[in-house]
């Protein structure tokens, strides 16, 4: 459903940070990618949803065989991709239910469905709140300000399950959570995940992977996959750390 080939992608000041990535991630499977700081993997994501800040020099992103390299966010966005923010940004002046409604009529509106009416949307933000154990303060609260960074992370659960994508990319969903959130995000990720839609996870730790196990765990270094290997992969990591890998880099 998305296949990368050969991404190369720069700051807009010329720094190389993606340099010949290749990844594919069929329908119905969980790919974890892990790596050191500042190995690119927020990069990917961001590259992958559009961002501006950076520029694609060569390679390709296809999802369900289109280029997205051309589509705007938006587009994108309306094809089913979903990714979530390492630091979610907080927008002021827009309640979270508003947001979700208006984001998620732009989805339905893609598929030529019916939009939703005020009381519509918030029958069915109702249900997806009690799905991911969040509290109606949330909804009237401006999107993500002054929410707590673990608040931020659930809030993000909320939106995958209140738009409903085909294809997910969620950067550090666990950082910053306490036990219990944990669980509770976890159980809203493999609640929306099926056999026709795809997830990436970005994450440093095993934890997250004990609850969504990952099909395939992949290694980023320096803007590249340089390992790839099973679920059991991120547990050998988590003894071993990344030197090894760097120092095959070095040669
Ligand atoms: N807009 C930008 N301008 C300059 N440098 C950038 C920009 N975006 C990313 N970088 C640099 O690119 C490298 C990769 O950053 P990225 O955020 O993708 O790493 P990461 O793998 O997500 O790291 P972490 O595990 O710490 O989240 C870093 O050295 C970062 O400073
Ligand atoms: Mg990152």
């Amino acid at each position: 459903m998305i296949e990368i080939t050969n991404l190369h992608a720069m700051t807009k000041d010329g720094k190389a940070i993606l340099k010949g990535l290749n990844l594919t991630v069929n329908a119905g499977e969980i790919h974890a990618i892990m790596g050191p700081n500042g190995a690119g993997k927020s990069t990917l994501a961001k590259v992958i949803s559009g961002h501006p800040d950076y520029e694609i020099t060569s390679g390709d992103i296809l999802m369900d065989g289109q280029s997205l390299l051309e589509m705007d966010p938006e587009d994108r966005a309306r094809l089913g991709l979903f990714m979530s923010f390492q630091y979610p940004p907080e927008i002021s002046g827009v309640s979270n239910s508003e947001f979700l409604r208006y984001a998620y009529n732009a989805v339905l509106k893609a598929r030529n469905e019916d939009e939703m009416s005020v009381e519509q949307f918030s029958t069915y933000l109702t249900t997806k709140m009690l799905e991911v154990e969040m509290r109606k303060e949330f909804t009237e609260r401006n999107v993500n300000e002054g929410f707590s960074g673990g608040e931020k992370k659930r809030n993000e659960v909320l939106q995958l399950a209140v738009l409903n994508p085909m294809m997910a990319i969620l950067d550090e969903t666990d950082s910053g959570l306490d036990i219990d959130a944990i669980r509770i995000v976890s159980r809203g990720v493999n609640r929306w995940m099926s056999v026709n839609k795809g997830l990436i996870l970005i994450t440093h730790y095993q934890r997250l992977l004990d609850y969504i196990p990952p099909h395939f765990v992949h290694v980023m270094v320096d803007g590249r996959i340089v390992q790839t290997g099973p679920a059991s992969l991120a547990l050998e990591l988590e003894e071993k750390g990344y030197d090894h890998l760097l120092a095959v880099e070095e040669v």
